[in-house]
Formats: structure tokens, C-alpha cells, sequence
């Protein structure tokens, strides 16, 4: 048997090559509060209920308790009344999912239901009609604001539209839809709206930002999660429906069969109470006060870089941020930004790179947290030292007969040897663990469109995702 000491040691050497998770310098992925005590508060509420199964809300009244608080909290700060009604699901993708399952299930009326969406709503809604049956209809956001655009979304609502979704803000830009007339189209046809707060949902009502909540007219459900800027561990959000009646075809429930009467509100049907109480605690312990001040110095952060982006030779903002998301591009060709991102995290700092789509350019996403606070002129330091050497360095040149490679693929025939041909072309192939510099992966990824990144990328992941047998391991 290998001792608690000797196993946590290990796991704690195996961090060391992550990406750190507190300190406000990694910019997408982890939220961090920067408050002492806050982690250590939600580790050892975690810990006390980690067993404990919201299978059956019955058996432990704990767990339903936390839910029902938290789920009364989200609606308190998010424009629920008496009759909202919500659920704790795993995180933002599981509410998108089952936003979208509520409301196909409501809908049974209607062959191949649809959503529509603009071109800037998160993935997880692909995912949901891709799982759902459904077809998922974007609509291309105002090119210059990035926002979605409502006549061009009523436009395109028809008989066989069950849901319209808004994101408050989007995640690659930090922009908030126009919520109020996406919602009044969806209500006079009778389509649900629905809106995606996941990111936004904690920070937004304590800024100066424009209704979007359940309080508008038309939004039937909203989500937002809490392992984002609620600063709790991964694994909660919290899905709003702004009635009962509209919650229910969210359920799944199964008697057929000799065991207990399965019901499930969430994908999952064993739910571990850890992440629920953890959430609950560490809500408790911010109280809405406290966790305004976070919001705030968020808010401050992200508008002090965005002025500090604007100001440097060589960059800008994509787009003015309505929240703590910011997106940066290159303001001339002599710069490229996965190059930047590289420089970046040379000098300790993760900006995430975002591949051009539509009128959005390449550029990187920032997700400011309150851990960033005071050190946002040591960023945009940094930055300009980043652009200086990204500027030496100048863009990756991707070699014609690589590029040909890339271009004479097909996304649904690709087979692993081309893949791994492309890798070895690339000189990724050796199979020596991860890049260093990832502007090279990126510059290549660029070259392919959408469909065949994805593949490219499965790809890649399936990969690194491989069994480590039990003689291999340290
Ligand atoms: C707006 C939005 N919706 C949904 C999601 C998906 O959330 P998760 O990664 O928790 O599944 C995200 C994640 O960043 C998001 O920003």
C-alpha cells in the first residue's frame, strides 16, 4: 500500500507542470476569488459531503437543502419570482443541454425542432442539437458591435422553432446580446427564450449592464454557472426556469424496470453533494456584499487593461467589454497574435487564442478575475515586451507543401495515419509531449476550416487521451 503522504506528493509534483490555478495570471480556464481562504473553506465542505447522492433527494436532505438555497439565491439575483424553479447541474455545458432538452421535450408537437442562435452562442448548443436531434440555426451577429442582431434572429424563427437563445455576455468576446427584443420575438410566436449566463450570470447584476435576466419579458430560462465567477470549484451551475410548468419536461423519470423509480432533473443521476455544498458554502461565506466588491474589481481590472490594450502600438480591443471578458486583436498585419500568446506565457502569463471567424479576427480571450486586481500594469508591461518580441519574431510561415497537406484533407475521412503524417510534416511527430511554443499548432490550425479543426483537434486529444499501463506508471 502506498502511503496518503507519499500519494499526495506525487499528485502535488504532477501540478507543477499545469498551468497555475490561483494568482489571476491564467486567463481562461480557472476563476480566482484572490481571498484567502476561500479554497480551503470549499475543500472541506467538498469533503464532508462528497458521499452523499442527490439520486434521491429524500435520502439526503442535506444535499436538497444546499440546492434549494442556492437555487433561491440564483433567482434572487437574476429576477426570479415566486414561481421560478431551477436546478444544480455540472457546469454551463449541462445547463445548455438541458435548456435545450426542456424545451424540445415540451415541444412534441414538432417534427426536427430548431433552435436559433447567433453565431457567437457557446458550443455546448451545438452539442445539445447534435445529442437532441435538433438542427441549431446561427445567425450572423452585428460584424462591427458583434452582438446578435434581433430582426435578423426574428427573422428567422419559424413553425418548427422551439427555443431562441441570447448569451449574456458571449464568451469569446465578453459582449452582452440585445436580450429584451430577441425575447419579445421568441414570446409573440410562443418560443421559449433562453439565456446563457453561464459566464456572466454572477458578475452582470452588480454592474451597470442592460437587463437580461428573468425579469425580461419573454426569457423563460436562464443558467449561470458558479464554478465561473461565483469563484466555486468545478461543478456547479444553476439552470432558471422562470415557472414550474416550464422545468417539467426537463425531468427524466423510469419505472420500467424491478429497481428504485429512477428521476432525474440533470444528466447525471448519481450526483455527488460535493461540488453542491462546496458552492453553498463558499456563496455563503463571499455574502452578496463581498461578492460585489469582487465583481467590481473585476469590472475595474478588465476596463484598466482594455484602456492599457488600446494604448499599445500594435493593438487593440476587439470590441468594447460589457463585463470582465476581454478579446485582443492585432490593430496592423506585422503582428501575429499566437505568437503574442507564446511571448505571453514565457513571461508567466495565459491568454487564450481565438481563431478568426466571421468578422472576428484571430485574437485573444482574457477572463479577468479578482485575483488580477493590482497587477494590471505588470500584465500590459509584459504585453508590450510581448508585442516587441512577437514583432522580431514575425508569424509563422507555414511551409506550401504542409499547407497543400492541409488543404487536399477531408474533416470526415481523415484517417489517423494522415493525421499522423501531418504531425510528422509539422514536426510534432516525435512523440516527445507537448510543444513549447504553440503558435506553429495554431498557425496550422488556422489554414483549416472549422469542420476539419475540429477533427484535427479530436484527433490530436484522442492522442494524448491513451492508457497509461500499469508498468509505465511512476
Ligand atoms: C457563455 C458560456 N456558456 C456555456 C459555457 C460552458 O460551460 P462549461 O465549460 O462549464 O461546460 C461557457 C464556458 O465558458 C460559457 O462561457
Amino acid at each position: 500500500m502506498t502511503s496518503p503522504e507519499d500519494l499526495l506528493d506525487e499528485l502535488r509534483r504532477r501540478r507543477t507542470g499545469d498551468l497555475p490555478t490561483h494568482g489571476g495570471r491564467t486567463l481562461a480556464y480557472v476563476f480566482d476569488s484572490g481571498l484567502d481562504g476561500v479554497d480551503a473553506l470549499a475543500a472541506q465542505a467538498h469533503a464532508l459531503a462528497s458521499s452523499t447522492n442527490g439520486l434521491d433527494p429524500t435520502a439526503f436532505p442535506s444535499m436538497l437543502r444546499c440546492e434549494n438555497e442556492l437555487v433561491g439565491e440564483a433567482a434572487a439575483l437574476l429576477g426570479g419570482g415566486a414561481h421560478t424553479a431551477g436546478t444544480v447541474t455540472s457546469g454551463g455545458t449541462e445547463s445548455c443541454l438541458l435548456a435545450v432538452l426542456a424545451a424540445r421535450e415540451a415541444r412534441p408537437d414538432v417534427p426536427r425542432p430548431r433552435m436559433v442562435l447567433p453565431d457567437t452562442a457557446h458550443p455546448a448548443f451545438d452539442k445539445a442539437a447534435h445529442y437532441f436531434g435538433m438542427e441549431a440555426v446561427r445567425v450572423p451577429v452585428d460584424p462591427v458591435t458583434l452582438a446578435a442582431d434581433p430582426s435578423a434572429m426574428a427573422a428567422a424563427l419559424d413553425d418548427r422553432t422551439v427555443l431562441v437563445v441570447v448569451s449574456a455576455p458571449s464568451y469569446a468576446h465578453g459582449v452582452l446580446d440585445p436580450v429584451a427584443p430577441v425575447a419579445a420575438a421568441a414570446a409573440a410566436r410562443g418560443i421559449r427564450c433562453h439565456v446563457d449566463a453561464c459566464i456572466g450570470g454572477w458578475v452582470l447584476p452588480h454592474l451597470d449592464a442592460a437587463p437580461f435576466d428573468l425579469s425580461v419579458p419573454g426569457v423563460t430560462s436562464i443558467a449561470v454557472d458558479l464554478h465561473k465567477y461565483a469563484y466555486c470549484p468545478k461543478g456547479t451551475s444553476v439552470l432558471l426556469h422562470a415557472d414550474a410548468a416550464l422545468r417539467r419536461p426537463q425531468y427524466f423519470a423510469s419505472a420500467a424496470w424491478p429497481g428504485y423509480t429512477m428521476v432525474n432533473p440533470t444528466m447525471q443521476s448519481t450526483r455527488s453533494g460535493g461540488p453542491v455544498a462546496a458552492a453553498w458554502a463558499v456563496v455563503r461565506h463571499l455574502g452578496r456584499e463581498g461578492y460585489a466588491e469582487l465583481a467590481r474589481a473585476a469590472r475595474r481590472s478588465t476596463l484598466a487593461l482594455a484602456e492599457g490594450v488600446d494604448a499599445t502600438d500594435g493593438l487593440r480591443v476587439l470590441v468594447a467589454p460589457d463585463s470582465t471578458l476581454l478579446a485582443l486583436t492585432a490593430s496592423d498585419g506585422g503582428l501575429d497574435v499566437f505568437t503574442l500568446a507564446d511571448e505571453m506565457l514565457a513571461r508567466g502569463w495565459y491568454l487564450q487564442p481565438q481563431f478568426g471567424f466571421g468578422p472576428s479576427p484571430a485574437n485573444l480571450h482574457l477572463t479577468v478575475t479578482a485575483a488580477l486586481s493590482g497587477q494590471e500594469d505588470a500584465l500590459l508591461a509584459d504585453l508590450r515586451a510581448a508585442v516587441d518580441a512577437a514583432r522580431a519574431a514575425g508569424p509563422v510561415v507555414i511551409d506550401d507543401g504542409i499547407a497543400a497537406v492541409v488543404a487536399a484533407l477531408d474533416p470526415d475521412a481523415l484517417t489517423p495515419e494522415e493525421f499522423g503524417g501531418l504531425l510528422a510534416a509539422a514536426g510534432l511527430g516525435g512523440g516527445g509531449g507537448l510543444p513549447t511554443r504553440m503558435a506553429p499548432v495554431n498557425a496550422l490550425l488556422a489554414l483549416a476550416p472549422p469542420r476539419l479543426r475540429e477533427r484535427l483537434t479530436a484527433e490530436f486529444f484522442g492522442r494524448l487521451q491513451q492508457p497509461v499501463l500499469p508498468a509505465e506508471q511512476d
